[in-house]
């Protein structure tokens, strides 16, 4: 039974939208936790104000710090990591499993990470906690997505996901970690496909092209390596084309900072990465303007009674971070209502896809299919 959850990060972008989500749509109590006590004191101060409830609480845990972990996790039935903490995540983990707290995270895919948790795996089951790691829309949702294809496919053949990223990035703040996180990530950048039946990697320069509608029309995008795709291939046989492709930020920082960074992350020590971080983020800034938009599509094509069948699927907000959150929600509803088997899940393969989607049109994400029959009003229904 999950009761009380802790959200470390609980103040950051995606951490407040996560609260706001949990507070409207379930029963549980919150402890909002991160490094700064004020902002933690003030967020919670909010929400109880927002919510005429004082169901939230504020404390200072530092993920490094192994007895504030398990003083806060000895609180609480789940803990979500909404902190870029990927250098601690092997506290973290360690932390909810001996305090035996179920856990969620949202930190971008990463080997480090992923590596780090599948050690613990014996643990989990042990004491019978359920991990569920690359959670948000991107890790997250593409997975969930294809299995949802599979469902109304009788034989699944292609699904290609394409991600549109329009953020307004002036009014954000971020952590140093989470920049040194994205920054991370393009370090380990890999532009790979799944075509024919095999995982290859296409190089720096493929890309395809995206229709997202009348208002950014044919987007391009690059190839990314997703874990949880790869988990997808393992699971669907007829699956033969899959791939993760992202759109860029804007026309600057597509053009001018991310080569500069591509290549910095490649030759420069890391504390040499300072001057191109800046000029990265203040490219974000600058150059972001409106519409903004973060969209997730699938094309996905295959058979059904026998005919070669196609489908698209759409998924959107305004906002990026309440993208990133309102899955995480479905998922811990899910959570809560199911019985997950104890151990490691990434929240793609976990979640039951159907029921997935429809809680996710009813936190307020837009769902939309160009299915003729049924199975496109279950997101309505
Ligand atoms: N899966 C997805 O779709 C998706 C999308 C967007 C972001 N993300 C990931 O989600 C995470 C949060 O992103 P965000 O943009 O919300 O970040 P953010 O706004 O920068 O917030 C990060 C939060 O983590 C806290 N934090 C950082 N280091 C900490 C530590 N050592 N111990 C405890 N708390 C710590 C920060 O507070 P203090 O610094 O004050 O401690 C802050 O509250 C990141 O890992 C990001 O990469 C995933």
């Amino acid at each position: 039974m999950i009761k009380k959850i802790l959200i470390l990060g609980g103040y950051g972008n995606t951490g407040k939208w996560i609260a706001e989500l949990l507070l409207r749509f379930s029963q549980v109590d919150l402890i909002i936790a991160g490094r700064n006590k004020i902002k933690a004191e003030k967020t919670a101060a909010q929400l109880n104000q927002k919510y005429r409830s004082p169901k939230t609480t504020a404390a200072v845990v530092d993920a490094g710090n192994y007895d504030q972990l398990m003083q806060a996790l000895r609180q609480v039935d789940l803990v979500i990591v909404a902190a870029s903490v990927v250098d601690d995540i092997d506290k973290v983990a360690q932390a909810a499993i001996e305090a035996k707290v179920h856990y969620l995270d949202t930190l971008l895919s990463s080997e480090k990470k992923l590596n780090e948790l599948k050690k613990l795996m014996p643990e989990m089951k042990k004491q019978g906690v359920v991990f569920v790691t690359d959670g948000g829309f991107h890790p997250g949702l593409p997975a969930a997505m294809v299995r949802f294809a599979k469902e109304y496919f009788d034989e699944l053949h292609v699904a290609q996901i394409f991600s549109l990223l329009r953020f307004n990035w002036r009014d954000l703040q971020f952590s140093q970690s989470t920049i040194d996180e994205m920054i991370d990530e393009f370090e380990h950048y890999k532009p790979v496909i799944f075509e024919n039946g095999e995982w290859k990697n296409v190089g720096w320069s493929f890309a395809r092209r995206a229709d997202f509608g009348e208002i950014f029309g044919r987007v391009r995008c690059v190839p990314m390596l997703l874990h949880e795709l790869n988990r997808v291939t393992e699971k669907i046989s007829t699956l033969t084309t899959t791939g993760f492709y992202v759109s860029g930020f804007n026309w600057f920082t597509d053009n001018f900072i991310l080569p500069l960074v591509m290549l910095g992350v490649k030759v420069l020590p890391r504390e040499k990465m300072g001057f191109l971080k800046k000029a990265f983020i203040w490219s974000l800034r600058k150059f972001s303007s409106p519409p903004f938009r973060t969209s997730l599509k699938m094309e996905a094509s295959g058979l059904k009674k026998s005919e070669k069948t196609t489908m698209t699927m759409v998924i959107f907000h305004e906002d990026g971070y309440f993208l990133t959150a309102a899955p995480v929600v479905a998922c811990i509803l899910q959570l809560m209502n199911r019985n997950f088997q104890p151990g490691l899940h990434f929240q793609g393969m976990v979640v039951e896809p159907k029921s997935f989607f429809a809680d996710l049109t009813k936190l307020g994400i837009e769902v939309t299919m160009d299915l003729p029959d049924l199975f496109a009003k279950i997101a309505q229904t």
